[in-house]
């Protein structure tokens, strides 16, 4: 899907990637997201009688549990799968697992180790799909990074952020989120880890500000917020960790490196970090970490995006 979402009555309300929103579809789940989060406990239950399925190709704690939590504050339900214990994992079709599914449950959110898979599942679907990490993007984090940052230091857009180290799933999502939310965004990336000349050539079509450069310090200068995440994703093969430890290090997010960028800088890491290689512990556990209130607002930017998607 490359065109901002059409609102059509009859067609499910898939959360696959934020380049298919408009601007203001993306600020107002942003701002329910907030109401969530300010009325938490005495929060109404727009999804009562709702079930979503969490289906888990890969590994998670964050997605897993603050879909989970989300769904039952919103007084919804949930069945969570691991794609092995299913039929998917002896060769069922995602074709016919998305029409099976479509029957009994009003929404899934699939983790999944192929983009591919996702949209298959959306085309098949004839309800929500919700996007909880390809090896492609991560539309989830960003929505709770943007309520994260803004909570922090103000409105992003005209802000400079600075992602550092492996051009990955993440990132994309963020260079998405450029686009949409009018920051300034510098990636500070080896050559061999820039982010795909795709999703970089579709941020400039939208008039975004977005550069790489292969000059930690020169990404830094001015941003407001520097963010990292791991060197090695779920996608890669672990063969590949060394050469990308080896390739990586000089973009590990350090003190140092923090003291280049604007002051009062702000650092998120979408988690789980690993202290010492892409952050500092200094860094990870110091003053300018945010990195807990941004996992926590996973739950409440989800919260607006099932309402979004299941209400
Ligand atoms: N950030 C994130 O998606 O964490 P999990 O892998 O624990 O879900
Ligand atoms: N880039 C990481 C994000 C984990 C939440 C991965 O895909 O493993």
């Amino acid at each position: 899907m490359s065109a901002v979402l059409e609102l059509n009555a009859a067609a499910p309300r898939h959360f696959l990637d934020l380049k298919d929103f408009s601007a203001p579809q993306l600020r107002a789940m942003l701002e329910d997201a907030a109401r969530h989060k300010r009325t938490r406990r005495g929060a109404k239950k727009p999804l009562a009688g709702k079930t979503l399925a969490l289906i888990f190709e890969k590994p998670s704690t964050r997605t897993r549990v603050s879909f989970e939590v989300a769904m039952r504050e919103l007084g919804g339900d949930v069945i969570v799968l691991s794609a092995r214990d299913t039929q998917i994992g002896r060769g069922e079709t995602i074709a016919d697992t998305a029409r099976v599914l479509s029957r009994y449950v009003d929404g899934i959110m699939l983790r999944t180790d192929s983009a591919a898979k996702l949209h298959a599942l959306a085309q098949h679907a004839s309800i929500p799909i919700i996007n909880g990490l390809t090896p492609c993007s991560h539309p989830c984090q960003i929505m709770a990074d943007i309520l994260t940052f803004e909570e922090h230091r103000g409105p992003i857009a005209g802000q400079t952020l600075a992602w550092l180290g492996d051009g990955n799933n993440v990132a994309t999502s963020l260079i998405e989120a450029a686009a949409r939310f009018g920051f300034t965004l510098r990636l500070g990336c080896p050559p061999a880890f820039a982010p795909s000349p795709e999703v970089l050539a579709w941020a400039r079509e939208q008039g975004a500000d977005v550069r790489v450069t292969a000059d930690p310090a020169t990404a830094v200068q001015g941003a407001a917020c520097l963010l990292t995440d791991t060197w090695l994703s779920m996608a890669d093969s672990a063969d590949e960790a060394l050469a990308r430890a080896a390739a990586l290090a000089p973009y590990q997010v350090t003190q140092a490196l923090l003291a280049h960028a604007a002051p009062g800088a702000i650092f998120m890491h979408c988690l789980p970090a690993h202290r010492g290689e892409e952050v500092a512990a200094e860094v990870m556990d110091g003053p300018a970490s945010v990195v807990f209130d941004e996992a926590e607002n996973r739950l409440h930017a989800q919260k607006a995006i099932l309402a979004w998607s299941l209400g």
